[in-house]
């Protein structure tokens, strides 16, 4: 459970809107459902914005109802859908989303995505000056002011799930597996499976580690006699599917690994508790935010607190690994 700050409304919007943009994100039905339930308890009108930035600009909106959100809490993905909108990068189309917002009487914008959608929205913000709320909603939970993003707690124990079984494999034929998981050039999703499934080994971006030291690690494995087997979580790092490079080097020092890519299904499924929880206080709590004056934040979670984070900051500052966390992981390979 959370600590939430006592806001005290300043002010009110005759309309707000929402949307989900970039990589969609266990948890971002319950967030839309916070915003939907807490603005219209406030008495706003809210509008539904489909794909992300792309409905945006195409005046892709609807209103929405208490019960649009019916049912939803559950449910994986998103209902208004997501997108990638290169458009809106430029500063012209920003213009005309601001336009489409104000001839549609909406005030205010919650957008709920990763960094880059955090910075269209700042953009947004900072050029047109409609106000906007930004909440962190990745798996990859590698955004700065918030120790926690909407849909990572699911993607680690759905890639946990997943490392479970390969390991009845790992064992029967007493092989290694490295196992990619997904989080971009951040290794938080890495870490927290490899800690939690017991990993032989973790290769994250933020620690480089050279193949023939694995080759070597691996081989003192095998050699320690039967039974060996083992799981290797790998950070995807730049790019998905560079791990079958990974084996193909390992194979080069007589090792032979297999490799399976955990992809997109890190991004399904239906919410853990704990990101339901996150993602409705997050989403009700960002209308709260509104209410009480504040634009141009992202509402996160720091130690258990519901905080606002400017989102200048947000974009402008990289999150990185706790290195204690990632030296106590490395700490309990074999
Ligand atoms: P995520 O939000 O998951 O990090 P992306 O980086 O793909 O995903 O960004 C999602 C969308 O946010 C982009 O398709 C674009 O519409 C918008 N966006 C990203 N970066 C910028 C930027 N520098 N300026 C304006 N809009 C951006
Ligand atoms: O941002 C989440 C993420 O899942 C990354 O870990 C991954 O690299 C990326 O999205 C892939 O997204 P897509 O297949 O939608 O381009």
């Amino acid at each position: 459970m959370y600590t939430l700050p006592s806001l005290e409304p300043v002010r009110q919007y005759d309309a707000i809107a929402v949307m989900t943009s970039g990589g969609d994100a266990p948890g971002m039905n319950p967030a839309i459902r916070g915003v939907v339930r807490a603005a219209l308890h406030a008495g706003m009108k809210v509008f539904g914005i489909e794909r992300g930035y792309s409905g945006l600009i195409a005046d892709d909106m609807h209103r929405m109802t208490s019960t649009s959100v019916r049912n939803i809490v559950q449910r994986g993905g998103t209902i208004l859908r997501s997108d990638r909108c290169e458009a809106f990068k430029d500063p012209g189309v920003r213009q005309q989303a601001a336009a489409i917002l104000a001839r549609r009487g909406i005030g205010a914008l919650i957008v709920i995505g990763g960094d880059g959608s955090l910075t269209g929205a700042h953009l947004l913000q900072q050029e047109t000056g409609v106000d906007v709320i930004g909440l962190p909603g990745t798996i990859d939970n590698d955004i700065f002011g918030t120790d926690d993003t909407i849909g990572f707690d699911t993607a680690v124990n759905t890639a946990l799930d997943a490392i479970d079984k390969i390991r009845d494999t790992a064992s029967s034929h007493e092989r290694h597996f490295l196992v990619e998981v997904m989080g971009r050039n951040s290794g938080f999703i890495a870490i927290n499976v490899g800690m939690a499934a017991g990993a032989e080994m973790i290769v994250v971006p933020e620690r480089a580690i050279e193949v023939s030291t694995m080759g070597q690690q691996l081989a003192k494995a095998r050699q320690a006699g039967k039974g060996s087997s083992g799981i290797i979580v790998v950070a995807e790092g730049r790019e998905p599917g560079l791990t079958y490079r990974l084996a193909e080097q390992l194979r080069e020092q007589g090792e032979d690994p297999r490799v399976c890519i955990l992809g997109h299904i890190q991004r399904g499924g239906s919410p853990t508790g704990h990101d339901r929880v996150l993602a409705t206080c997050l989403g009700a709590m960002a209308v709260h935010y509104l209410s009480a004056g504040y634009s141009n934040i992202m509402v996160g979670v720091n130690q258990g607190r519901i905080v606002d984070v400017p989102l200048q900051d947000v974009i402008s500052f990289r999150k990185g690994l706790d290195p204690t966390l990632l030296e106590l992981a490395l700490e309990l390979h074999r």
